[in-house]
């Protein structure tokens, strides 16, 4: 007699059917899990990023609009980002201490139509304001200058959290900035406005189309790789979000995403701390070059790529996506 030989264990049986494959879901997409990035222009009105198709910068009034969208949407919170005049932008960037700043008139607008019916985060970092598109001041040789750029953030930042931002997000890499930031303002007795660090931020080529839209990528001489990360190095995430808990983070970042999950599985390991991604532009743009020429289906692609980074161990995602992924969510 002939024993019959079969697989001990077939792990297809729980595939075999929708119901089936529901119940077994390891991870959960929901829109909660979403930031939209969304870029502030001067004056009214839309105008389309051309390296980004689908996505515009905003006047002051439409941004209110896109976040009403957001919250309708389930999306939880919105991050700014300005494309400041070019009259504006000076070598040291003090626009961004400017309290009717673009930044700033668009928080107020969010906050006053929509109160704490969305979260506001907005960016810390010079670029959008500097004549030279760094993220920071620079010394007589050019070097971006760590204190004295501290200094410029933690004035940025008040500014910021005094417009109404509940999370204020240092993406400049300098050192020791989160804990001068949270000190400036537990000062100013903003102790309930958070601060999610650009903890991990790699000096990276996927940046090219967010240059566009906030108008720096004209201007910015040289990179940022004395600043931002080397995207050959790994443990040194760890210790960057390391010093960024102890200075008081409340959650970290690690930037960009899709080419550094790897970082964000490490980071949720190591670390007890809320860690999001941010699905960048040029990951964006990616996608929608790839739909665009017929390589993979667009919502798949999307729903694909952002359940990846929960997997991974996100709390959530900032993405250019977050609108068209939030609408198929809710089918
Ligand atoms: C500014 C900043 C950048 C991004 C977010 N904040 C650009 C840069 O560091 O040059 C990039 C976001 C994106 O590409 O979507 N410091």
């Amino acid at each position: 007699m002939t024993q019959q030989s079969y697989p001990a264990t077939r792990l297809r049986r729980t595939r075999v059917s929708a119901w089936s494959r529901a119940l077994h879901r390891e991870t959960v997409l929901t829109p909660a899990d979403l930031i939209w990035p969304l870029f502030v222009c001067d004056g009214e009105g839309e105008q389309p990023v051309a390296s980004l198709p689908g996505v515009s910068r905003w006047g002051v009034a439409q941004i209110v609009e896109r976040a009403r969208e957001a919250r309708d949407l389930g999306i939880p919170c919105v991050a700014l980002f300005p494309n400041t005049p070019p009259d504006r932008r000076s070598a040291h960037g003090e626009e961004a201490a400017n309290r009717d700043n673009l930044m700033c008139r668009a928080i107020r607008a969010i906050k006053d139509a929509l109160g704490d019916e969305i979260g506001v985060l907005t960016d810390v970092a010079l670029d959008p304001y500097t004549d030279h598109g760094q993220d920071g001041l620079l010394d007589d040789h050019g070097y971006v200058a760590n204190d004295a750029t501290v200094d410029a953030l933690v004035a940025q930042a008040l500014n910021q959290a005094d417009a109404g931002a509940d999370i204020v997000a240092p993406s400049d890499m300098m050192d020791g900035r989160i804990g001068a930031i949270r000190a400036g303002l537990e000062g100013a007795g903003h102790h309930n406005v958070q601060i999610m660090s650009y903890a991990a931020k790699y000096a990276s080529a996927f940046y090219g189309p967010f240059r566009d839209a906030v108008g720096s990528s004209g201007l910015l001489k040289g990179d940022k790789k004395s600043y931002q990360m080397d995207p050959a190095n790994g443990s040194e995430a760890l210790r960057e979000v390391a010093i960024d808990i102890a200075e008081g983070a409340d959650s970290v970042m690690v930037k960009p995403g899709l080419a550094y999950l790897d970082i964000v599985a490490r980071v949720g390991e190591a670390f007890d701390v809320p860690v999001f991604a941010y699905s960048v532009s040029g990951e964006y743009a990616m996608i929608e070059a790839a739909a665009a020429a017929g390589a993979g289906n667009r919502d798949a692609l999307v729903l694909e790529t952002l359940m990846a980074f929960k997997r991974a161990g996100c709390s959530g995602v900032l993405t250019y996506h977050a609108a068209h992924a939030a609408r198929l969510l809710h089918g």
